[in-house]
């Protein structure tokens, strides 16, 4: 099965042909399978995902290139960064969203990247967004800004997000409409997903809720998704009632700033912080910044 075929529009492919075989050179090292760029400042790409890497959707692992050889001893050291694995838990590639930053010692290099190409992957997955760190309830919030959006890329395509909850919300705030291109396509292809809408049951994707918001860049709804719950204008847009800790739970990822502000709201909707070791009802991530 050619998954990538099916998890990216045509359209926003920009390159994508079978990995030709070639001596692994890197330790740990996979092999890009397609590349797709949406901005300038942001791309996705997927690559062969080790045989025995297991993980549970909304993890992270620590991904990368050899670094430029050092002047003096003309020794090459692995730079590496978090990033969230944005395809899910079942899927035979592995699939990553990320900023491309211009003078970034990873991502001035990484945003090159081409089909065939290696790149360093530890297959070592953790993180706090997972379903193990939340106690049940009704409706999830997925709050996202940015990149952010990239371990819920992997938790809307996971069976139990469906399994756990009866809605599922998902806000996406970033500068400009072209930002939330990858979120908005992701969503949109579980509609048709044949697959998923046999595994996790016909229409499914009818539980999610999408809110996409921009801050810099005129959309059908502008603003902060903090100002606008703070208003009430986003459960009033989505038809909810405000967050509560007997029936909503949350999972953020997003920068710094925003997941300090969100965390204070939850916190002052009467939310809990969760983790793996004690579950509650809500977890945060920071998403990857270069
Ligand atoms: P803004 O344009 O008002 O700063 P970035 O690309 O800098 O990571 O930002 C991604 C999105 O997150 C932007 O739309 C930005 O809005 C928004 N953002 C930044 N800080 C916060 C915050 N504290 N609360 C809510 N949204 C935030």
């Amino acid at each position: 099965m050619v998954w990538r075929e099916r998890d990216m529009t045509e359209q926003a492919l920009v390159t994508e042909a079978p990995a030709p075989a070639k001596a692994v050179t890197m330790p740990d090292a996979q092999t890009v399978t397609a590349v797709a760029h949406y901005t300038d400042r942001l791309f996705s790409f997927r690559c062969t995902r080790p045989a025995s890497m297991r993980f549970r959707s909304g993890e992270f692992v620590m991904i990368g290139l050899m670094g430029d050889p050092d002047p003096a001893t003309g020794k090459q050291k692995p730079l590496l960064r978090a990033y969230s694995i944005a395809s899910p838990s079942w899927d035979e590639e592995l699939e990553f969203y990320s900023i491309k930053v211009q003078d970034g010692p990873l991502t001035s290099k990484l945003q090159h990247i081409k089909v065939g190409d290696e790149i360093i992957l530890r297959p070592k997955p953790v993180g706090t967004l997972v379903h193990d760190a939340l106690l049940p309830g009704k409706r999830i919030w997925f709050f996202a800004t940015g990149t952010g959006f990239a371990p819920f890329a992997s938790l809307l395509r996971e069976p139990q997000t469906y399994e756990d909850y009866d809605e599922v919300i998902i806000t996406h705030t970033c500068r400009e409409v072209g930002e939330l291109t990858y979120g908005r396509d992701l969503i949109e292809s579980l509609k048709t997903d044949e697959l998923l809408n046999e595994v996790i049951g016909e229409g499914f994707w009818k539980k999610i809720k999408y809110y996409p918001t921009t801050t810099r860049e005129e959309s059908a709804k502008m603003g902060r998704i903090t100002d606008l719950m703070r208003s009430g204008e986003a459960f009033a847009d989505l038809g909810v009632p405000q967050i509560n800790p007997e029936t909503d739970r949350a999972m953020v990822c997003g920068n710094l700033a925003f997941n300090l502000e969100i965390k204070e709201m939850l916190e002052g909707y009467g939310l809990e912080e969760g983790a793996n070791s004690k579950p509650a009802q809500y977890v945060v991530e920071k998403a990857f910044l270069d």
